[in-house]
């Protein structure tokens, strides 16, 4: 388990009137290797949560583990040199397209490998493939970057991070904004650098995404971590209590069982498993 939080708390503007705790004493344990997602209602602690991981915020009480990196409430305690952390933990933060600033999308791409002390040629290099990665071609290399579409805007600010090769790759609410369509090509791109072996959390408000896409979910409420299981663990309950919705074919599956249709809800996780279901109730 390289990402460990241990007793974390957090107080924005502490010994003021303004005082907020954010994140309440967190224990949480997140697998580098899996595809989790992160949800809760707005202002849960979500954002504050994942800016613990790669050394962004410090814990007010408490520690964070993320792979050698220790991030302690305690100034001794920290390890010194949070380059290596961001390495190895990418985070992109929520509409990372407003942070472009480069005069072409290669150089804004190649921003993030040469901030890391890989010289230009090679970080242009790996920009290239970063940017073929996403899926963007070589037509776009040499635009400027305030000329692209929205969509276009955030793979360019994600190709940004892909370039430094992270372990983990951090999202927070990377479909935010953008239309049905861009959003699955953007979670299937994870999925398929998530099979190549990286990481990937990811915050979101789409219950729809997290049970296609999720391994594992964390559900965070009111800063604190109120579960972490399977997304067919999750669904199918109230959720309300979290201010969360069941993705479309469990409300679907719901209103069904509230019309007298009896529906084994378990392992619900698609058309099919719903049509299967379906045509089981009739027996
Ligand atoms: N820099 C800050 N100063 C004071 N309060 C903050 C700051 N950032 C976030 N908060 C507060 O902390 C709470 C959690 O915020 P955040 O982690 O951004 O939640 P989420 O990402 O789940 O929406 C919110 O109530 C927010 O208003
Ligand atoms: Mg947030």
């Amino acid at each position: 388990m390289p990402i460990k939080f241990i007793n974390v708390s957090h107080i924005y503007s502490p010994k003021t009137p303004m005082r907020f705790d954010a994140l309440k004493n967190i224990n949480l344990d997140l697998d580098e290797k899996k595809f989790t997602a992160l949800v809760g209602k707005t202002g849960s602690g979500k954002s504050t949560l994942i800016n613990h991981i790669n050394g962004l915020l410090h814990p007010t009480e408490g520690k964070v583990l993320a792979f050698d990196y220790v991030n302690s409430s305690n100034k001794k305690e920290r390890t010194k040199n949070v380059k290596d952390l961001r390495k190895r933990i990418g985070l992109v933060f929520q509409f990372p397209e407003y942070q472009l600033f480069e005069e072409t999308v290669e150089k804004d791409v190649a921003f993030g490998p040469r901030n890391f002390g890989i010289p230009q040629e090679e970080a242009i290099k790996q920009a290239h493939e970063a940017l073929l990665q996403i899926g963007l071609d070589e037509s776009f290399f040499t635009r400027s970057p305030f000329d692209l579409s929205g969509g276009e805007k955030r793979k360019v600010a994600i190709a940004g991070i892909l370039a430094i090769h992270p372990d983990v790759l951090i999202l927070d609410e990377p479909t935010a904004g953008l239309d049905p369509k861009a959003a699955e090509d953007t979670m299937e791109l994870f999925k398929e650098i998530n099979k190549s072996g990286v990481g990937i959390i990811f915050v979101t408000h789409d219950m729809n995404l997290v049970l296609e896409y999720a391994e594992e979910v964390v559900v965070m409420d009111e800063g604190e971590v109120a579960k972490q299981c399977s997304p067919e663990e999750l669904f199918g309950e109230d959720l309300s209590k979290y201010s969360l919705q069941n993705p479309d074919i469990y409300r679907f599956a719901l209103m069904m069982k509230e019309k007298g249709i009896d529906l084994k809800l378990d392992g619900l996780n698609d058309v099919n498993s719903l049509a299967k279901a379906i045509k089981e109730s009739k027996k």
